[in-house]
């Protein structure tokens, strides 16, 4: 299949497109470069031994991704486009808004002017909000959340409802993303996050590298095993392979489906802080200081739907997480730049 990737360029969008390659399909990657860089289209080439058609474009831009949907034939279309530092959607809603709606608003055109019937969407385990009970489920309602981010996300799943409601020919897959961490194995290509890491491993990786001089946990009086937060971290290839089956499931269903991609297993702070020191016997500086706003107790996925549809299941450990992050950040320790 020929598979258009919305932001791919970004972290896991990178890694989807060398998952979809190595599969046989070919990916065309649209990528206004706001939070990635060009550099990170040439590894996906270098690391999956193909050329990809790529595109510095605005995906908010109908004019110029219509041109890009008649030049290439589309089989299905991924949206990783998007804005996603919560604490900075607090900040600049309107821009989140614009930026995340906007996106899908146009490629949701672009795909009925040009008859492509196939959506996969990067959603996140924030839509569960804050009211359910954990582990989340796909059958719980959509929560309310804290931050602007999060209220994009909940409404783009809403839109693509609706717009399948509409048309029975579409088929959308929402993919409900934990917290995805890692690298490709090969060391070639990882999260390369622009200024001060807002996420927990980018952070760690840093300190490991001398980059930042120690990591603040946020709380340590949780009502957790050890007081700090749990979180269910999912392997970024892990997810990547996630991304490939729902394409092929897109392709052969109608309608709308939801499924978590977790492992259903949660990991504290302090525990992924000595998994990485353990993993790759490099110290980490860390303190323990205030709970940063709007962050939940805990929360994993309940995996068991994409395991039972999609044939889905994650593959690799926390320690395979923890080395291959590493892997990454040793040898790029300023990321895609030299
Ligand atoms: P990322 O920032 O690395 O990738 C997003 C990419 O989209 C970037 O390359 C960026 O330049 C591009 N982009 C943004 N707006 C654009 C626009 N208007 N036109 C063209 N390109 C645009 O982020 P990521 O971690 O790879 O996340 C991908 C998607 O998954 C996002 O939608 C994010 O909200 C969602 N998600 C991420 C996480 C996570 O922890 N990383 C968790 C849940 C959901
Ligand atoms: N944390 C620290 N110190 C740091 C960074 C994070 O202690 O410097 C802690 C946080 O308090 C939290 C845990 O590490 O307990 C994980 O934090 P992240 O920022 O890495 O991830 P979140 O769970 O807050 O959020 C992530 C994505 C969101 C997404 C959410 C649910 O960043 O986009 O998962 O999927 F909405």
């Amino acid at each position: 299949m020929n598979i258009l990737l919305a932001g791919g360029a970004g972290y896991i969008g990178s890694h989807t497109a060398v998952e979809l390659l190595t599969a046989g399909h070919e990916v065309i990657i649209v990528d206004n470069y706001c939070n990635s860089c060009p550099e990170a289209v040439r590894r996906v080439e270098e690391v999956a031994g193909k050329h990809v058609a790529s595109y510095g474009a605005d995906v908010k831009d109908k004019r110029t991704m219509m041109k890009i949907f008649e030049e290439n034939e589309i089989d299905c279309v991924i949206h990783f486009a998007g804005l996603k530092a919560v604490g900075e959607s607090v900040d600049k809603p309107i821009e989140y808004y614009r930026n995340n709606i906007d996106t899908t608003l146009t490629l949701l055109e672009c795909m009925r002017e040009s008859g492509v019937k196939n959506f996969v969407f990067s959603s996140s385990a924030t839509v569960y909000g804050e009211e359910n009970p954990i582990p989340y489920v796909e059958t719980m309602k959509r929560g309310s959340c804290s931050n602007p981010y999060g209220w994009t996300k909940v409404m783009m799943e809403e839109i693509l409802e609706d717009a399948s409601k509409a048309d029975s020919e579409l088929s959308v897959v929402l993919l409900r993303y934990f917290n995805p961490i890692g690298a490709h194995e090969s060391g070639r290509m990882g999260e390369d996050p622009q200024g001060i890491p807002n996420n927990l491993m980018p952070y760690i990786a840093q300190v490991a590298v001398g980059r930042r001089d120690h990591l603040t946990v946020y709380g340590g009086d949780y009502p957790t095993p050890d007081g700090t937060c749990r979180r269910d971290y999912i392997h970024v290839m892990d997810l990547a392979n996630g991304h490939l089956k729902a394409v092929e499931y897109a392709n052969t269903h109608k309608g709308v489906e939801v499924f978590n991609l977790g492992t259903g297993t949660p990991y504290s702070v302090l525990e992924i802080i000595h998994a990485f020191e353990e993993a790759n016997q490099v110290p980490i500086k860390y303190e323990i200081g205030e709970r940063r706003a709007g962050d939940l107790p805990e929360f994993w996925a309940n995996a068991q739907k994409a395991e039972r549809i999609l044939g889905w299941k994650t593959k690799r450990t926390l320690a395979d997480m923890c080395r291959d992050t590493w892997n990454w950040q040793k040898n790029n320790p300023q990321g895609y730049k030299k």
